[in-house]
C-alpha cells in the first residue's frame, strides 16, 4: 500500500486508458486516476471510493489492505459517481458502517442508490475523532456539486480534498514530484478551465475560507491525478489565482470555414494582433479538440470568433462552442466576430449577440466579407485584429 503521510495511505486506481469524462464532454488524454484513501488509527476510516465500472478492480485493492469487516467510518467528500461508484457494492458487503456527508450528500446518495443507509451529516467545522488523528471537515459546495466537501486529517496533516486541486492525469507516480510538471499543470489548468470556471465566485471565497481555518496542511491529495507533498500550498495559491478573473494576455481566434474565406479572416486578425505585440492561438472549431480550446479561452484575455454564414446562420462547431462557453461563464474576457458570407449574412452577427449572451465583454462591430475576401478585405482584417490588440492593452 502506498503510504501518503503517517497514517494516511492512497488506496486508488490509475485510470490509463480514459479519454473521454463526463460522457464525451471532456477529453482525458492522459487518463485518470480514482484516488481514495484510507485512514488506519485506533478506528480505520475509508475516505470515498472509485467509479463505478472498476468497482471490482477497487474492490480488489480494499481487500488486499484492509479487511472491510474492520473498517469502522466512511467519508464520502462527493456523491458523483466518479468518487462514490464503488459505495453501493461496499455497502451491500457492510450495511451498517456510518457514512459520514454533507447535508447535501444524503439527499444525492440517496438519488444516487435509493437505500436509506447509516448517514452521519457533517458541517464545516465538525470533526471526527480517530485515536491519533482527528477529521475536520470542510463544506465544499459547488466545487465541484452541492454537496462536495473536503476532510483534512489533523495529525499527518492531509487534506483530502476530492475534486479541487485535482487534474485527470494517470501518471508514472502518484505524487507530484515524481511527475513530468509540463504535464501535471497542464492537466490542472485544463481541469480549473473546463470543470470549476464557472464557480470562480465560490471558489475565492473558498479559498480565503480554508485560509482562515489555520490548517497545518503538510499534504493536499485530490481524488484525481497526484498528490501534491512538496510546497502543497502552489496549487491553492494557483487556484487563487485562477479564481481571479485569471488571463495570460493572449487571445485566441476559432473559426469554422466551408470554402477558407472565414479561415483567411482569421489568419489576417492573427497577423494584425502579433504586429501589435499580442499573441494569437488559432483554431478551427470542426476538427478541434473542445476541451483544449476551453482552456485556451480561459488563458485569454481576448475571444474572437468566426464563422460563414450557412442556412442563415452560423457552422453547427461554432454554435455548439457558443453553447459551452456561456455555460462556463469565463469571467472578465473580451470578444469579437467575424465572418464570410454569400448573401443573408446572418452568422457574425449571431456570434456577436451570443458572445455578449454569455458574459464576453464584445468591443467591436463584427467583420464580414461577402465570399472571398478580396486584398483590401484581408488588410481590413489585419486592421481589426491591430484595433483589438489596442482593447486587449487596455485590460
Ligand atoms: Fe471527480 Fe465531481 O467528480
Amino acid at each position: 500500500m502506498i503510504q501518503v503521510k503517517d497514517q494516511v495511505y492512497y488506496l486508488g486506481l490509475r485510470d490509463w486508458e480514459l479519454r473521454n469524462f463526463h460522457g464525451h464532454e471532456l477529453s482525458t488524454y492522459n487518463g485518470s486516476s480514482y484516488n481514495s484513501y484510507l485512514i488506519k488509527d485506533e478506528k480505520t476510516v475509508l475516505v470515498d471510493t472509485a467509479w463505478g465500472p472498476h468497482a471490482d478492480t477497487f474492490l480488489d485493492i480494499l481487500n488486499k489492505e484492509v479487511d472491510i469487516n474492520k473498517i469502522d467510518y466512511i467519508v464520502i467528500n462527493h456523491a458523483e459517481p466518479d468518487h462514490a461508484g464503488t459505495l453501493g457494492k461496499i455497502m451491500e458487503i457492510r450495511p451498517d458502517i456510518p457514512i459520514y456527508c454533507a447535508p447535501k450528500g444524503v439527499e444525492n446518495l440517496k438519488k444516487h442508490f435509493h437505500k436509506d443507509w447509516n448517514f452521519r451529516v457533517v458541517r464545516t467545522g465538525d470533526t471526527l475523532n480517530l485515536g491519533n488523528c482527528e477529521l475536520v471537515f470542510i463544506e465544499m459546495t459547488m466545487i465541484h456539486w452541492p454537496e462536495s466537501m473536503a476532510t483534512f486529517v489533523k495529525g499527518p496533516n492531509v487534506l483530502l480534498s476530492n475534486d479541487a486541486f485535482g487534474q485527470h492525469f494517470a501518471g508514472p507516480s502518484i505524487f507530484e514530484d515524481e511527475c513530468d510538471p509540463c504535464i501535471v499543470w497542464h492537466e490542472a489548468i485544463k481541469y480549473f478551465a473546463n470543470i470549476l470556471a464557472p464557480f470562480t465566485g465560490l471558489i475565492k471565497k473558498k479559498i480565503d475560507e480554508i485560509v482562515s481555518l489555520n490548517l497545518p496542511i503538510e499534504v493536499i491529495a485530490p481524488s484525481h491525478g497526484v498528490i501534491w507533498r512538496k510546497d502543497p500550498l502552489r496549487i491553492v495559491e494557483k487556484y487563487a489565482q485562477w479564481a481571479d478573473n485569471y488571463d495570460e494576455g493572449i487571445v485566441t481566434i476559432v473559426y469554422d470555414t466551408m470554402y477558407n474565406a472565414t479561415k483567411k479572416m482569421a489568419e489576417a486578425i492573427a497577423s494584425g494582433l502579433e504586429s501589435k505585440g499580442i499573441l494569437a492561438r488559432i483554431y478551427n472549431s470542426s476538427n478541434s479538440d473542445i476541451s483544449d480550446i476551453i482552456t485556451e479561452m480561459f488563458k485569454s484575455k481576448g475571444i474572437i470568433m468566426g464563422s460563414c454564414t450557412v442556412n442563415n446562420g452560423a457552422l453547427r462547431s461554432i454554435a455548439a462552442l457558443l453553447h459551452e462557453i456561456k455555460g462556463h461563464k469565463l469571467k472578465n474576457k473580451i470578444g469579437a466576430a467575424f465572418g464570410s458570407y454569400g448573401w443573408s449574412g446572418e452568422a457574425h452577427k449571431d456570434i456577436h449577440k451570443e458572445l455578449e449572451d454569455a458574459g464576453i465583454k464584445v468591443v467591436m462591430d463584427p467583420i464580414a466579407v461577402k465570399f472571398q475576401p478580396t486584398d483590401q478585405e484581408i488588410e481590413a482584417c489585419v486592421n481589426f485584429g491591430r484595433e483589438f490588440a489596442n482593447f486587449v492593452k487596455q485590460k
